[in-house]
């Protein structure tokens, strides 16, 4: 059946001139691309210093190997009004390109107003773990550390990286790919061999200043494998 309600348009482009300002006050884009999970990204700086924040243009984007991304923004400046873009990176994005390594940590509802605190705009050899109060572990076959209370966390190898380009030339963006190489669980998350990700009660980021978590689930298999046997044939 169709849905013959009056259709909004919202022309994204129009949304930076002021002669044409769309119908809606803020951009409905990411309140759409929803939820999406928010990779808490554990770096060293080449100090030595711990750096934690949060990335919610954060994905899996491969498996065998298992490759993750996450994509940070450049500095934001306002000038007469207008947004644009400045040469400051952020300390994630650095420290993962020159170290070559990063954590990705799950973030649990419980640890949400933890994980925002670290997400504040900080000294680059300011500790956001330690701003936060909290306690970070060791990894295994990485050097940066891993958030003790995370129910899970991935380390990385840095594999790859991507400066994303728009219609009008280069966005800035920086995505950096991550190979993950092994993989913390905290095992009361783990029932007959799998990890009940919904008990985890994982956080993830919608539009706005909302949040969701997940906490529900069903099984489906697909019609032509069983993606459990296609797992085992694939390692
Ligand atoms: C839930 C959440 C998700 C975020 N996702 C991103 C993101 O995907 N990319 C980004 O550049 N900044 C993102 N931010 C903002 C960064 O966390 C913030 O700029 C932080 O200060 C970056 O720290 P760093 O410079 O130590 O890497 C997010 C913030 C929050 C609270």
């Amino acid at each position: 059946m169709f849905n013959l309600g009056l259709d909004l348009y919202y022309d994204t482009e129009a949304r930076n001139k002021t002669s044409a300002a769309p119908d809606l006050p803020f951009n409905p884009f990411k309140a759409l691309i929803a939820p999406r999970p928010i990779g808490w990204i554990s770096t060293l700086t080449p100090e030595g210093n711990v750096n934690l924040a949060p990335y919610s243009y954060f994905q899996a984007v491969a498996d065998n190997p298992d490759i993750v991304i996450f994509s940070a923004t450049p500095g934001l400046t306002t000038k007469d009004g207008a947004v644009s873009f400045t040469d400051e990176r952020k300390h994630s994005e650095s420290n993962a390109i020159s170290s070559g390594e990063f954590v990705c940590n799950l973030v649990t509802h419980e640890l949400a107003e933890v994980m925002n605190m670290t997400s504040a705009h900080l000294p680059r050899d300011t500790d956001e773990a330690a701003h936060a109060g909290i306690q970070m572990i060791p990894s295994t076959r990485v050097k940066p550390p891993r958030v003790a209370a995370s129910p899970a966390a991935i380390e990385c190898v840095v594999v790859d990286t991507h400066t994303i380009r728009h219609r009008g030339g280069d966005h800035s963006f920086q995505m950096v790919f991550g190979e993950v190489v092994g993989i913390h669980i905290n095992d009361q998350f783990i029932t007959d061999g799998r990890v009940d990700t919904t008990a985890m009660r994982i956080l993830t980021r919608m539009g706005y200043d909302e949040y969701a978590v997940l906490t529900e689930s069903f099984r489906m298999t697909r019609p032509d494998n069983d993606p459990i046997l296609d797992g085992r044939l694939k390692v």
